[in-house]
């Protein structure tokens, strides 16, 4: 296990309460022998069971303890240590530590640096198991895990207070397994800028009223964090939706189509662009400044609207700043391939996934707002079934697929060349 070399890998260890810290240390010499630019951060808690002087002489280096410590904010403020992470690493994640990262609490030098990153950050939970299955924790456990958290642990074991059940902190050796494979992933879209729009979009039509539609993002979401995962530098443009925003990539929050255009003209160049955003079609020719009221014995208001410009199509259009893939999605009611097929001859786009929107016999919704989806590559040369799967496993076969796609346009222009 400790043949994997993380050299060159920058890692923030998080030492917080509890008996497992002292396996901590076991960790952090595992961490050094492979390499990794390790440093550490005890908390008070953490510092009742092991002392800053154990943690140092294992890591090589100082451990840091204290938030309003001068020395550590000249040189090695709590910014600079969240930034210069590739990972943080809490192990052992106390219950305490867990409740105050779901809740956003910055109150000592490990919280702070926590809230302050924009680095994935993995916890290894250690706790007696009632605290574990406590709904408190279980429920700032969720909070964690929808905003991306990994997760390592707990185990299920005798507990040091001589209680039986889950709650011991992973072994050490397995957390470290857990680093590599998280640090040392395969990237292969490192170096690439990915554009990806999500979520639905609002054409106010006066103060109060707006044409919507029922996308809630989940696909466009899941898409942005694969191809952050791969390794792409990320601009998520996003429509109002209830998610968090990801971590690790820049989130530009719009409401209109238009809105949403000029954020994507202003990320330009990107290598890729996702158009996953369901863009409202139209909107108001007008926008009333008061609410439009009833009148009593009148007509209902007509309408009055107008096309809003497609943001793939002029992504896709030939052009200087076009990016290498530009694909969208397609959401029919029927006859899905065949109007896929004309919607990816119409916008221009390198391909599109296509699916069938729309209630089920039983008047579910199929797509919008749900976890899974079905989908079909559709490609000037084709169509493939991809299944009915998750929306994140759909995510990552496309990251796949436009990886694979990027190589080849690459192996091309090497050949032109
Ligand atoms: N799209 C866009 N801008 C628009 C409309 C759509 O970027 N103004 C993109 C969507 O993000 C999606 C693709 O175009 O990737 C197809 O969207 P869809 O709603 O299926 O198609 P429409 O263009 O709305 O065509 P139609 O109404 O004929 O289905």
């Amino acid at each position: 296990m400790t043949s994997l070399s993380l050299e060159g890998k920058s890692i923030l260890l998080v030492i917080s309460g509890g008996i497992a810290a002292y396996k901590a240390l076991d960790l952090v010499r595992l961490l050094k022998k492979a390499g990794a630019e390790l440093r550490c951060i005890l908390t008070a808690g953490g510092a009742q069971f092991i002392t800053p002087l154990a943690v140092s002489a294992l890591s090589g280096t100082e451990t840091y303890t204290d938030l309003w410590s001068l020395k550590d904010e000249t040189e090695m403020g709590h910014i600079r240590l969240s930034r210069e992470a590739d990972l943080i690493v809490v192990a052992p994640a106390s219950a305490n530590m867990m409740a105050k990262m779901a809740h956003g609490l910055a109150d000592d030098l490990a919280t702070t640096t926590i809230l302050a990153s924009d680095k994935p950050v993995m916890i290894a939970p250690a706790m007696n198991p009632i605290m574990w299955q406590n709904p408190a924790t279980q429920d700032n456990l969720a909070i964690l895990e929808q905003r991306g958290f990994l997760r390592i642990g707990p185990d299920r074991g005798e507990m040091a207070c001589g209680e039986h059940g889950e709650g011991r902190m992973a072994e050490p050796a397995e957390i470290f397994g857990a680093i590599a494979a998280t640090l040392l992933r395969e990237q292969p879209l490192r170096g690439r800028k990915a554009l990806v729009t999500s979520g639905p979009t609002y054409e106010p039509l006066d103060p109060v009223r707006f044409i919507g539609n029922r996308s809630s993002g989940k696909q466009g979401h899941a898409i942005a964090c694969a191809l952050r995962d791969a390794g792409a530098e990320v601009t998520l443009v996003s429509g109002p939706v209830a998610l968090p925003d990801p971590p690790g990539m820049n989130v530009i929050h719009v409401e209109t189509a238009i809105a949403m255009l000029n954020a994507c003209q202003d990320s330009l160049p990107a290598d890729i662009a996702v158009c996953a955003a369901a863009v409202s079609d139209w909107s108001a020719t007008a926008i009333m400044k008061q609410k439009i009221k009833k009148r009593q014995n009148a007509m209902p208001p007509a309408l009055s609207l107008k096309e809003n410009p497609d943001i793939l199509a002029m992504l896709a259009r030939p052009s200087p700043r076009r990016p290498s893939l530009v694909i969208g999605f397609a959401a029919e009611t029927d006859d899905l391939i065949a109007k896929a097929q004309e919607k990816l001859a119409r916008k221009g786009c390198d391909f599109l996934l296509a699916n069938q929107v729309g209630p089920t016999e039983n008047g579910d919704e199929k797509v919008f707002g749900q976890d899974e989806n079905h989908v079909y590559l559709v490609a000037r040369d084709g169509h493939q079934d991809w299944g009915h799967a998750p929306k994140d496993m759909i995510a990552r076969k496309l990251c796949r697929e436009i990886a694979k796609r990027m190589e080849e346009n690459h192996d091309q222009q090497r050949q032109r060349a």
